[in-house]
């Protein structure tokens, strides 16, 4: 018995030594030191032994099952330590690659141009003011000089979002324009509350929205700031100077501008204000449609009805106001053709700014 057990633990070692990955590892570690194997085989054997042996073989028997365990617990980590070091050698970690870029969001286009604006106009002292998207018509249109069947209402087709109300004046809109907030604001800085005395500067940022035929040159929603100044001895002098000081911000120190008369319900007089086509420097393209002229903003003297409805006594006040399009202007700047890019969410489009 003695022998067959050093016979046992001589085969069990040499055979292990041949073993060299892990399935090898494991038939071998089922055959050697498996329930079946031939050492645990003399273990169930000792029965059969006289009182002699047993405590010899038993004895031996034991000494070989821990052998054997030894050398099998050495070779599993030789090889997992092999594994390991195959691995290290296969993958190379070259330090020196670039790493890879994140993919950064950003502001959208309109929103940086917005921003932009609004910066230029806080610079000169403008205070950003913010008013409702759902206006009533009274708002919208009455209080700005607009009654019921003016012409003027046709250039504006309307989103009604509640016509229930017997009452024209109260029917609800998606405001058409940015207009409507100078009523607002002039109501909450009245000229009799001490504390918002006037001056009123106030740059009226929001979303416009117009019940029209979505093409290349009209959408149904569209960014509007308008700018609203109202106080002691404003003049026509004061408006076109801020309004020339702004487009050289915003468009160079070179940036030529020109006023054309025009007409809005709510000022008296208006104006439009181009300024030097900025593409090819006033020498006409087909940006400018070859007049070397860009039509930025609409502006005038607010209309004494206004200022009235506003709650100040156009005898004593007076003031300007202007409405642009900040889309029309990013448009022009990057030559984008068509308005449609701007709300489509098209990501090739959005990438570029
Ligand atoms: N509300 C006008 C529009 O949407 C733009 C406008 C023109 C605003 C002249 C003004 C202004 O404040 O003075 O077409």
């Amino acid at each position: 018995m003695l022998e067959k057990l050093a016979q046992i633990e001589k085969e069990a070692l040499e055979s292990l030594a041949a073993v060299e990955d892990e399935a090898a590892l494991e038939s071998w570690r089922v055959a050697n030191i498996g329930r079946s194997s031939p050492v645990m085989n003399v273990f169930s054997q000792m029965g059969g032994l006289s009182k002699e042996e047993r405590p010899l073989v038993g004895q031996r028997a034991n000494q070989v099952k821990v052998a054997i365990e030894a050398a099998f617990a050495e070779k599993a980590a030789a090889i997992k330590d092999a594994a390991l070091q195959k691995s290290l050698t296969g993958e190379k970690l070259d330090v020196t690659l670039p790493g890879r870029a994140f993919h950064h969001g950003r502001l959208h286009p309109a929103t940086q141009n917005l921003r932009r604006v609004l910066a230029i106009l806080a610079e000169m002292g403008f205070q950003v003011y913010t008013s409702r998207d759902v206006e009533s018509d009274e708002y919208n249109f009455q209080l700005l000089n607009i009654p019921p069947h003016h012409p003027a209402r046709e250039m504006q087709d309307t989103f009604y979002i509640d016509t229930s109300a017997t009452d024209e004046a109260e029917k609800q809109v998606l405001r058409t324009h940015t207009s409507p907030g100078q009523i607002r604001a002039m109501r909450q800085f009245s000229a009799e509350n001490p504390d918002n005395p006037p001056p009123i500067r106030i740059a009226l940022p929001g979303m416009c929205y117009r019940f029209e035929q979505i093409t290349a040159r009209s959408e149904v929603q569209f960014y509007q700031v308008e700018g609203l100044v109202v106080g002691e001895n404003i003049t026509l002098g004061d408006l076109k100077g801020t309004l020339s000081e702004f487009a050289r911000r915003m468009f160079g120190r070179q940036a030529k501008t020109r006023f054309r008369a025009d007409h809005f319900p709510f000022t008296e007089p208006s104006a439009e204000m181009d300024v030097e086509c900025f593409v090819c420097g006033g020498s006409g393209c087909p940006v400018c449609k070859k007049s070397g002229w860009l039509e930025i903003l609409g502006c005038g003297m607010v209309h004494p009805t206004v200022l009235q409805n506003g709650g100040y006594d156009p005898a004593r006040y007076s003031g300007f106001a202007f409405g642009m399009g900040p889309e029309r202007q990013l448009m022009l700047r990057h030559k984008i053709n068509d308005i449609r890019y701007i709300w489509g969410n098209d990501i090739r489009f959005l990438e570029q700014f």
